[in-house]
């Protein structure tokens, strides 16, 4: 694959990311009990510890190796939507977080000397309000001091509020919005992705160092970019696991949204 995205003219990126034995992602878009959530996840890093943690800073930077053998030139780590690295960097949850922070430096710091580019995905909000309205803005700005080339914007802890990882309705969208450019204006020295229903944001003022970031566009359309008026249209059918389906579909595929029905060279 990466040499196939590098063929044509793009710099193949790839993005890992983590969970933890017996992690189990709800199929409900909005999960039963946010507070349980949280506790489970400071009881998790609790009992991960130290080495545990390290251990786990430990595995990326060998995954990072693996994928740079197999060519991939950006590598971006998964610290968003509450898999393992999101627990683990923020302080609300870890109280080891710094430990984690600094680790997550060197490693950045050790991919940039190899020459490959890095971002950290985190998540603005998890959808807890409770846990939210508290400290929400420290955590952001403490990550955005770490020395990854991008820190991708995204929300939403998936057991928590999926609606704020792949935003839909006007006010989340907009909310969405207005927090990235709020981090962006106060790193001007930092760049960082704006994503969900990032086209809608193309119009608006944006600072310089706030890039645009696709995805339902994309899986819509390969083309999109070129065919920007035939993206998303909204129909949720690419949520194959909260719709208990084996594979990702998308009403715009034609014939139900099988792949198959793709446009050859769409893909
Ligand atoms: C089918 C599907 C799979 C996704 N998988 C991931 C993923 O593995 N990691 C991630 O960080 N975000 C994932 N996302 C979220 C997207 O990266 C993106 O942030 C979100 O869809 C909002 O942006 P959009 O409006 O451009 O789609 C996924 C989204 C969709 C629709």
């Amino acid at each position: 694959m990466a040499a196939a995205i590098t063929e044509g003219g793009s710099i193949a990126g790839i993005q890992l990311a983590t969970s933890w034995p017996g992690y189990v992602g709800t199929r409900k878009f909005v999960g039963n009990d946010p507070g349980s959530v949280i506790e489970d996840a400071r009881a998790l890093v609790e009992q991960l510890g130290p080495d545990g943690s390290a251990a786990i800073i430990n595995a990326f930077h060998e995954a990072s190796d693996v994928a740079i053998g197999h060519g991939y030139r950006h590598v971006q780590l998964h610290g968003a939507h509450g898999y393992l690295l999101s627990l683990l960097i923020d302080s609300r949850i870890n109280s080891r977080s710094e430990e984690t922070l600094d680790r997550l430096s060197l490693l950045a710091e050790r991919l940039a000397t190899a020459r490959v580019e890095t971002s950290l995905r985190i998540s603005l909000l998890t959808g807890y309000a409770a846990f939210d309205a508290a400290g929400a803005k420290r955590f952001q700005d403490s990550v955005a001091a770490l020395p990854f080339d991008f820190i991708d914007l995204s929300s939403g802890f998936y057991n928590i509020d999926k609606r704020l990882i792949y935003p839909s309705r006007p006010d989340v969208i907009a909310l969405r919005h207005s927090m990235s450019i709020n981090v962006a204006r106060r790193h001007p020295d930092r760049k960082f992705i704006l994503s969900g229903r990032a086209v809608n944001a193309a119009s608006e003022a944006l600072p310089d160092n706030l890039h645009l970031g696709l995805c339902r566009d994309l899986i819509a359309n390969p083309l999109f970019l070129a065919q920007p008026e035939q993206g998303c249209e909204n129909r949720s059918k690419c949520h194959y696991f909260s719709r208990r389906e084996g594979s990702l579909r998308c009403a715009r595929w034609g014939d139900g949204g099988n792949a198959s029905t793709l446009p050859l060279g769409a893909m």
